[in-house]
């Protein structure tokens, strides 16, 4: 099992309908497991604490309407396909980032500020995001 004592808490804790079979897929090139039905935004939000980065480097987010109106959950195929984490359907295999690929989407420059400044905090140890307390 692996060590996740140094891995901040996932934002969602499932406490229902645990019986639903496991899919495998990847998140950010990390092995994760979704049961069948989870939407993406699930996926990603009991695996960790943000869906994405902002690709306007106001940084991490988590969703907003969780009903595919506001556009706060895209997420990036690793070929550059943009998907509505909150209104996508987990499938077996399935692998999503949740930064843009920049060969497909070259980050803007507030962006790669938002990735240093969070980098810095990695390097310090401090994992948590700004603004969310453990
Ligand atoms: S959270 Fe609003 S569109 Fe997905």
């Amino acid at each position: 099992m692996p060590d996740l004592s140094s891995r901040p808490r996932a934002r969602f804790l499932r406490l229902a309908e645990t019986h639903r079979p496991p899919l495998a897929l990847r998140i950010d090139g990390e092995s994760a497991t979704a049961l069948t039905g989870d939407t993406l935004l699930v996926a990603l939000l009991t695996h960790g604490r943000r869906v994405r980065d902002s690709e306007f480097g106001d940084g991490p987010r988590a969703g907003f309407c969780l009903m595919g109106a506001c556009q706060d959950c895209w997420v990036w195929t690793p070929d550059g396909d943009r998907l509505r984490a909150c209104s996508t359907v987990v499938e077996a295999g399935m692998s999503v980032l949740t930064r843009p690929p920049p060969a497909h989407w070259p980050a803007t420059p507030d962006l790669t500020q938002s990735l240093a400044r969070k980098a810095a905090r990695e390097e310090a140890g401090n994992t948590m995001e700004p603004g969310v307390s453990a």
